[in-house]
């Protein structure tokens, strides 16, 4: 398999991506020039969801995974792609790895745990390995990501999306029919600065935004109760939600567990599925899912 997708994308060095006159022929015009390229569905999906932030570290894989869990918990057929091609999470929070097998036409078969099938650029690389690829090699890693994984019949796919406004997102939006998108941001300024990019990419190319999840919204203090707004005031968020005409979907606290949960690859609606942090997570999932008419 490895070899496969690293022979692919080793053959992309012997193309001529820029089009540049070779032997003194005129140069060719880049596909990418002849207009947007067409959006596809994702082959036997039913509904898309992306989970973005331009904003790095602010928890989109650990929502993401944690909602992908909650659709499966209450009976979707459900997956989860990790579109993070320099930083995969998944194998960590789903506590998989091993290479995905081959189907009979050559599809990637996803790896599962908890009821959840995933994939992700962190299977077919080894756990310590950086990837350091060019734009073009990515781009092909993530339309083999995107279109050439047997997902068997899914009601849901979630996209666990990198940090950014980049390539692998325009990509994304561009080329992918997405039932919808939730943007994740802390309640700090400078969080919500690059959430509301995020925003405005999606508005941009005509994505249906679902809502903002307020991750981190405050600690709550195990001894007296007491809620501790670490990075900023509920106050903020309802702003930027208002100012951006954009739902609030919930709020996850700033817990421990979370954390650990996460670490040890049981997230939080697994490990401790009668916690108010994973009933937040779940109703987070019901609104989602009934906003793209799962
Ligand atoms: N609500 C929370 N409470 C405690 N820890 C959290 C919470 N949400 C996320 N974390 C922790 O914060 C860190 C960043 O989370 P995560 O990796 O999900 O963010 P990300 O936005 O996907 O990051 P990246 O931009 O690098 O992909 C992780 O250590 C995660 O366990
Ligand atoms: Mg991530």
């Amino acid at each position: 398999m490895k070899q496969r997708l690293f022979s692919s994308l080793r053959s992309l060095q012997h193309e001529n991506p820029l089009g540049l006159p070779r032997s003194g022929a005129p140069p060719t015009v880049p596909r990418m020039q002849r207009g947007l390229p067409q959006q596809r569905s994702i082959r036997d999906v039913r509904k898309v969801i992306a989970v973005s932030s331009a904003k790095g570290g602010v928890g989109k894989s650990t929502i993401a995974v944690n909602l992908a869990l909650s659709f499966a918990r209450s009976g979707h057929r459900t997956g989860i792609l990790d579109t993070d091609i320099f930083g995969p999470s998944i194998p960590t929070l789903l506590n998989l790895s091993g290479e995905p097998r081959l189907s009979s036409n050559n599809q990637l078969i996803p790896l599962s745990n908890y009821g959840v099938k995933s994939m992700s650029m962190g299977y077919l690389i080894p756990e310590a390995s950086p990837v350091a690829w060019r734009g073009l090699m990515v781009m092909k890693a993530l339309q083999q990501l995107l279109h050439e994984v047997d997902w068997g019949g899914l009601d849901v796919l979630v996209l666990d999306l990198p940090p950014g406004t980049g390539d692998v997102q325009l990509t994304i939006t561009q080329q992918v029919k997405l039932d919808g998108a939730i943007i994740i941001s802390t309640p700090q300024d400078l969080a919500l600065k690059d959430a509301i990019k995020g925003v405005a990419l999606f508005n941009k190319v005509s994505v249906p935004l679902l809502g903002l999840v307020s991750n981190m919204s405050a600690f709550i203090c195990p001894t007296c109760s007491t809620s501790h707004p670490i990075f900023g005031s509920p106050a903020h968020i309802a702003k930027m939600c208002e100012d951006q005409k954009l739902r609030l979907l919930g709020e996850i606290p700033l817990h421990p567990s979370i954390c650990v949960d996460a670490d040890r690859g049981k997230p939080t609606v697994v490990a401790e599925p009668d916690s108010l942090r994973a009933k937040a997570f779940e109703s987070i999932a019901k609104t989602a899912g009934e906003l793209v008419g799962l």
